[in-house]
This record gives structure tokens, sequence and C-alpha cells, in this order.
């Protein structure tokens, strides 16, 4: 993947360097011509934050995580608790706060959701490139007008991490000393919305998901994140996948939730 960032003059991107090596990446000025030649992804950094686009699709409209975005926000007025990921973690079952491990963070979009019903959410993104989107986001929304949306996104913290070796951390720190573990750092619910392989049949996939489709790989680990999750989780583990319903889910979910263009297959921890 080739990347490079390009930035507003008056912009500092010093910051940016915990998560992305900045010094190993071509940096150019908004009044810089990029190379005709160039094909890949753009970074771009102005006072109003991070954007993401490629040169491939120059007429899309740049990718960022913005928890005010309007629709975004209608989508909470209009939907409330009846959206499927939200049965799906339980909120119907389970009192506040309920913490949730969003181990394949991307966007936030599906986090913030959870956040904004009062869920505390431990993210793990492990592409720096989305990282660094989403903390931008954050910190947006951190200093957003709204305070509702502040207090939103300050149930929202991130790690910059493979959720697969946190887990595993967790599995051996768990199975070494049964008895000590301490039970209230097992998240209740681990979800699971990992990259799945662009379907034939879809009609539109929305313009951020192409996006992440094209710049991340698949994840070939969807089994072994979910028996991992299965270990840590303290309620229930839920898995998003693609299309309606699932036929012969292995291991089979104990129920499944529908979605829109999505379900959610639901593992409670007996
Ligand atoms: C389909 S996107 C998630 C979209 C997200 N639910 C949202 O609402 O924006 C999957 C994301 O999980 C990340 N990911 C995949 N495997 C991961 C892992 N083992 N640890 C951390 N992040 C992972 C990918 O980099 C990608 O950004």
């Amino acid at each position: 993947m080739q990347l490079v960032v390009q930035k507003c003059e008056l912009v500092d991107i010093s910051s940016l360097d915990h998560l992305l090596n900045i010094k190993g990446l071509e940096v150019f000025l908004d009044s810089d011509i990029l190379p005709a030649d160039f094909s890949g992804y753009i970074l771009h950094v102005d006072q109003n934050g991070l954007s993401l686009s490629s040169s491939l699709n120059p007429t899309a409209s740049p990718t960022r995580v913005d928890f005010s975005d309007e629709a975004l926000q209608y989508r909470l007025q209009t939907s409330k608790r009846s959206e499927g990921l939200l049965k799906a973690i339980g909120l119907d079952k389970y009192s506040l706060p309920l913490t949730v491990m969003d181990a394949t963070a991307g966007l936030g979009t599906d986090a913030y959701i959870m956040a904004a019903m009062g869920c505390e959410i431990t993210m793990f993104e492990k592409s720096a490139v989305i990282a660094v989107l989403l903390e931008d986001g954050l910190a947006r929304g951190q200093a957003a007008v709204d305070p509702v949306i502040r207090m939103d996104v300050g149930r929202m913290s991130l790690n910059f991490a493979d959720a697969g070796d946190y887990l595993s951390n967790m599995h051996d720190k768990c199975a070494a000393s049964p008895g000590s573990s301490d039970p209230t750092t097992k998240p209740d619910v681990i979800y699971l919305d990992p990259m799945f392989p662009p379907r034939q049949k879809t009609a539109k996939v929305k313009k951020d998901m192409a996006l992440l489709q094209k710049l991340l790989p698949i994840n070939e680990d969807i089994d072994s994140l979910l028996e991992k999750a299965l270990g840590c989780a303290g309620k229930r583990v839920v898995l998003k996948r693609p299309g309606k319903h699932s036929k012969q889910a292995s291991p089979k979910p104990d129920f499944q939730v529908p979605g829109k263009s999505c379900h959610f297959q639901v593992f409670l921890i007996k």
C-alpha cells in the first residue's frame, strides 16, 4: 500500500508520529502537486483534522471519523435500542454499565453507537492508518460543542494493538492463575466485526467501507479471534457477519440477530 501525507502548511503533524512513522512517509504540502504516477492513499491533514482518500477514486468524498455527523446522529435518534447491534450485545438484558471490548474498531461507528447507549467501550485497532483517523475523531468528539457527544465519546478508549495478541495474553494470565484472576478485568461483551471478503452480490457497499475493503487485508484469523474471545468474555461474544444469516456456522452461536445488511451471531458464556 502506498501512503502519503498531504498537509496544510500551518499544521504540525509530529503528534501523529506515535502511530504513523512520519519520518518514513513522504509528506507533501497542500500547494504541492502529487507525482503523476502516484497510485495509493492520501492522508490529508488540516485544521479540521484528518481524512483519507484514494488516488484511484478522486471524486469520492474523503473518509473521516466524525461522531457529530448528521446521518449518524439521526440514526441514533431514530433507531434507539431497536438496532440489531444493541440487541446482540444484550443491552435489553443487562444493566449498565456494560463493558464492551470492540476488538475490531475500524472507524468506530459501532463503538460510538454502543457508547451512546451508555456502554463503556475499549477499542482495539491494528491498522495504523485507521487508528490515526479514529484517534483524530475521538479528539474532535471530546471537544465537540454538543455536551452529549462529549459524554458519549468519553466512554470510548482506543488501543492501537492487535486484539488477538491482547486476548492471547489475557487468556494465558487467566489460565496461569484461575483463582486469582480478577473477573472485573474481563469485558462483559467482546464484539468482533472483522473484514470479510467483499461479496459479489452486494449492491452497494457504503463509501467508507469500500475504502476499508480496498485498504485493509481480509481477516484470515476470524476463527482464532472468536475462540480467544470466547475464552475472555464475561457474558457474551458477538460476531458481525455479512448477509441476512449464516446457515452452517461453526461454532454454533446461541442465536442470531438480524441487522440491515448483516447479522450478529451471539455466543453466550455459560
Ligand atoms: C469491518 S472493520 C470494523 C468496522 C467497525 N465496526 C465500524 O463500525 O467502523 C474491521 C476493522 O478491524 C480491524 N482489525 C481486524 N483484525 C484486527 C485485530 N486482530 N486487532 C485489531 N483490529 C483488527 C481492521 O483493521 C479494520 O479496521
